[in-house]
């Protein structure tokens, strides 16, 4: 199944899309983690990126757009894939439908997690994530079981560059009219599946299976 998940930041979308990405046997593709991963490589594509994400501005389009397509061109998402964070503006939507296009396949499934914008600054001021495998925490939500230590694979726990107050702030203030635009977009394409993102963890997983009509 090809799915889109879109929401602010911090609405839940990477946190769930890692474990439904796991158990429907498809990629989970995460534009904000591609490029945080080329920051740290110190790769082209990562000095060009290093900027907007260090300030929570939008990578230009067209970065963006050719990433996402190299990506979707290999193998392990021929079946499938969770997309996390991409569209995010207009003419990435209209990139993305031209993309499928070209590989002839569909959009199934998007869905919008919505959630008000007081519970996004505070998940954000909580959010921790392993410096080596990139799990992610909350210090009250979804604590690890040793402090600052990844449950997962020992890694250190750390806090995001971005998710200091001011950037998640501004991060809302760019994400917020553009999120809305594609909402509108989709929804009106009947594609569109919206889900409460202020509610607990599991509460948001059983309706996302319900939306994608996993067991
Ligand atoms: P990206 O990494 O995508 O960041 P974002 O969109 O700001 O979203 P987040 O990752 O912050 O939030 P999330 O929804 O994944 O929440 P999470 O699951 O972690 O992008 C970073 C940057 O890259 C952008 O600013 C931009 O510069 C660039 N970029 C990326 N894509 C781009 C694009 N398409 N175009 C241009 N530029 C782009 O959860 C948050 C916290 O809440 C965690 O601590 C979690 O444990 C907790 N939590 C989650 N769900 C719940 C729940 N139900 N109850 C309680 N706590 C919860
Ligand atoms: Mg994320
Ligand atoms: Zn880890």
């Amino acid at each position: 199944m090809n799915i889109v998940f879109l929401g602010l930041p911090g609405t839940g979308k990477g946190t769930q899309a890692e474990e439904l990405a796991g158990e429907m046997g498809i990629p989970h593709i995460a534009t904000g983690d591609i490029f945080r991963q080329a920051i740290s490589q110190g790769s082209e594509l990562g000095k060009k990126a290093k900027q907007y994400l260090d300030s929570g501005e939008l990578v230009p389009d067209e970065v963006t757009c050719g990433m996402v397509k190299e990506r979707l061109m290999q193998e392990d998402a021929a079946s499938g894939f969770i997309l996390d964070g991409f569209p995010r503006t207009f003419p990435q939507a209209e990139a993305l439908d031209q993309i499928m296009d070209e590989l002839d396949k569909e959009l199934e499934k998007i869905i919008f997690f919505s959630a008000p914008e007081q519970v996004l600054v505070k998940r954000l001021a909580g959010r921790r994530v392993c410096s080596e495998c990139g799990a992610t925490y909350h210090i009250e939500h979804n604590p690890p079981s040793q402090e600052g230590i990844c449950d997962k694979c020992g890694g250190k726990l750390i806090q995001r560059e971005d998710d200091q107050e001011e950037t998640v702030i501004h991060r809302l203030k760019v994400n917020r009219d553009k999120t809305q635009q594609l909402v509108d977009y989709y929804r009106k394409q009947g594609k569109l599946t919206t889900v409460e993102a202020d509610r607990s963890l599991e509460e948001v997983k059983k309706q996302l299976k319900e939306a994608v009509g996993s067991p």
